[in-house]
């Protein structure tokens, strides 16, 4: 068995389904665990997949970790076998950490992001010398490749890049929503609202990849207008120093939430 998903909830089943659909691994070659039997039997089922025990875990070439972190330390003595490869997602859970309680150094720690449901995630991954030596990280590189875009960084970035781009769907989702809701205040019917604000953010998005945010900016805010207008009230309310804090409070969280192991 060429992976195992451990966690089958909404990042395992869609890094699961990346996999599939692109055909970097077949459905004989793939198996799953999840806590609740009657989910995985579903689950597996309808990929044609083969549910598994925790203790067939041993045949496994690698395993990809998609539970909670705080489901982790009372898992981990349960799914660690000597010979196996783990690439984990969990948030805040640093190959040391990974490493002492799989007792293995083949391990790979991957973020990927929400975006993986549509296969637009960006996904970090790092991982220590051994878990490279036995090709680990090439075949998290290919898998994650299937979700989207993958960079690989140092691990001390871990934490801003979850902070950054991991909780970025949350924050944009906010932001979605704030403006809906602006747009409701000045008598726009709510669901035209939601569907402009998420039109918006879309096409922000696909701009952005052609130019700096600076100049997207500029072109839409001509001298004297209301685009700028609108921008001296966002800079009052000191929306770029509200991100700052986000992406700090969120780092600290993940180094928290690595100490706490
Ligand atoms: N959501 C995000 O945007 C995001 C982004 C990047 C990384 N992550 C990381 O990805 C991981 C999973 O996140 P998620 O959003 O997919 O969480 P989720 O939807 O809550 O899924 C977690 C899954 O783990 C399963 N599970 C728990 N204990 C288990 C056990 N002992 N054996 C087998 N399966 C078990 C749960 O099964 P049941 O359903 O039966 O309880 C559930 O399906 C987390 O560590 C998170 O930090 C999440």
């Amino acid at each position: 068995m060429k992976l195992v998903f451990v966690g089958l909830g909404k990042m395992g089943k869609s890094i699961l389904k990346g996999a599939l659909d692109r055909g970097f691994l077949r459905p004989g070659e793939v198996g799953v665990v999840g806590r609740t039997p009657e989910r995985t039997r579903e689950l597996a089922e309808a990929f044609g997949l083969r549910p598994l025990a925790l203790k067939e875990l041993a045949q496994a070439e690698r395993v990809l970790l998609a539970v909670q972190p705080r489901d982790f330390p009372h898992l981990a003595p349960e799914i660690a076998h000597p010979g196996v490869g783990y690439i984990s997602i969990m948030a805040g859970v640093s190959t040391a950490v990974l490493s002492r309680r799989l007792d293995t150094r083949r391990v790979v720690r991957a973020m990927p992001n929400l975006a993986a449901v549509i296969g637009e995630s960006s996904t970090a991954l790092t991982a220590l010398r051994e878990a490279r030596e036995a090709g680990d990280l090439d075949f998290a590189r290919s898998l994650f490749a299937t979700v989207g875009d993958v960079y690989e960084i140092p691990e001390h970035l871990f934490d801003p890049f979850t902070a950054m781009s991991a909780s970025a769907p949350a924050y944009l989702a906010v932001v979605a929503e704030a403006l809906a809701d602006a747009g409701v205040k000045m008598g726009m019917p709510r669901a035209l609202a939601l569907r402009l604000a998420a039109e918006a953010l879309a096409a922000t998005g696909e701009l952005l990849k052609s130019r700096h945010p600076a100049q997207l900016k500029d072109e839409v805010a001509s001298p004297g207008g209301t685009t700028i207008y609108g921008l001296h009230a966002l800079e009052a309310r000191s929306l770029r120093a509200a991100f700052y804090e986000a992406v700090e409070a969120a780092t600290r969280r993940g180094h928290e939430l690595g100490e706490a192991e």
